[in-house]
């Protein structure tokens, strides 16, 4: 039987609004067992792990959603730029997860390939004020590395329960620190090889960058400055009180769940706060009552699905009580086919620009230009 399956080469974050990953118009259709065939043979050539039946219940913080198709978990930079080289020319659709700390996936079954980030971790190689980490290195550990060294630059991320190449994903940032401000090279897979991107040339935005999904960070040279390793380890200490008096630790979060709105003294979390929403809860999910821009969750049953309820509750109010959007922090990741991709959005344009100019209808945008708009917008 002939299985419609939504893998595409390069699944995306179409909608910046929401956060919510969808996956690129099928590019390439394969039988479920053709891609199969496909994987194990590019597991067993490249000399790489690919595991079935893992759930994203256990891979990510929150400790929910639903069974992944296959978890491939590379070792080194150079085995990871190969293997997804390899899964983009089969035409598999694959996404990256480092420690999962970020992201709040389906309870569905995701047809995809998970590239786990975490066994690429390797040394964190020095060279004076330089150190070179791998995606997969902890960014805690990063941090207590760097500090007793003495050099300074990144200590207030180090209660950032997450790997490297997600805080790079992102620009993670805490107590001053933005990862971004320090980093002097990113490497990041192409063509099947690794290679240095200046970090002057990716954008770095509040917990936003320029890299676009389909590609893969493989680690990162960031320059530090040097200080007295005390002094460093004494704001570590205070960044890391601050955090444990303020926010949950040790539970099952993802960390903030939305952006704090664009030009607002108040942060989403005091405003939640303020709504009164401290400990609402729907089936498994709840609002933190520790700090409100936390959603945690409790127990064996719980549900993406209760994460998201909440989420879309929250969301819902703040548009009818004060006229905000909320962006979403965390990655939303999708189990099925979205309901439109980009590619599906330049066919709709194209046959409505066809059927118009079939009509000799004026001042229709072309396009390229319509989609320019909307991805400025998302910007
Ligand atoms: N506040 C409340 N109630 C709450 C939460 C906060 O009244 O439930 C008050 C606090 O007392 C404080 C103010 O709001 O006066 C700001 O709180 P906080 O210092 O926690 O800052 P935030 O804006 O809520 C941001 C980041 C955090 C980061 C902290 C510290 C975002 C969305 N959040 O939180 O990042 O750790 O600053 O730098 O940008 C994350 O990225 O996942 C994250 C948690």
């Amino acid at each position: 039987m002939r299985i419609q399956t939504s893998f595409s080469l390069k699944p995306t974050i179409a909608d910046g609004t929401t956060g919510v990953m969808v996956v690129d118009e099928v590019k390439k259709e394969l039988t479920l067992e053709a891609r199969d065939a496909a994987i194990e043979e590019i597991a067993a050539r490249l000399g790489v792990r690919a595991e079935r039946g893992r759930r994203f219940a256990e891979l990510t913080s929150l400790r929910v959603g639903g069974a992944i198709d296959w978890v491939i978990s590379p070792v080194t930079e150079e085995q990871a730029a190969t293997v997804v080289f390899a899964l983009d020319q089969a035409g598999i659709a694959w996404r990256a997860l480092g420690s999962g700390s970020n992201v709040l996936a389906d309870d569905a079954d995701h047809h995809y390939v998970v590239l786990s980030l975490k066994e690429l971790k390797g040394e964190a190689r020095f060279d004076g004020e330089r150190v070179s980490v791998s995606a997969g290195y902890s960014l805690p550990r990063l941090c207590i590395d760097t500090g007793r060294r003495g050099l300074a630059g990144i200590e207030g991320l180090g209660g950032i329960p997450g790997t490297v190449g997600g805080a790079l994903w992102m620009n993670a940032g805490a107590y001053g620190h933005e990862i971004g401000n320090v980093t002097e090279t990113v490497r990041v897979a192409r063509e099947g090889r690794v290679v240095e991107v200046p970090g002057h040339e990716v954008k770095w935005d509040y917990r936003h960058t320029s890299f676009r999904e389909g590609e893969l960070l493989l680690g990162a040279t960031l320059l530090l400055s040097r200080d007295d390793p005390e002094k460093i380890g004494a704001r570590m200490l205070e960044a890391k009180n601050k955090r444990l008096a303020t926010q949950p630790h040790g539970g099952r979060s993802a960390g903030c769940f939305f952006k704090n709105p664009p030009g607002s003294s108040i942060g989403t979390g005091k405003m939640i706060d303020e709504m009164g929403m401290k400990g609402e809860r729907r089936g498994g999910a709840l609002v933190s009552p520790i700090h409100a821009n936390f959603i945690v969750t409790e127990g064996e049953d719980a549900k993406a699905a209760d994460a998201l309820a909440l989420a879309e509750e929250i969301r819902e109010r703040f548009r009818r009580e004060k006229g905000i959007e909320l962006e979403y922090e965390v990655e939303l990741w999708r189990a099925g086919q979205p309901d439109k991709s980009p590619e599906a959005e330049i066919e709709e344009l194209e046959s409505k620009t066809s059927q118009a100019s079939a009509g000799e209808s004026a001042g229709l945008q072309t396009p390229d230009s319509g989609l320019q708009t909307e991805e400025e917008e998302k910007r």
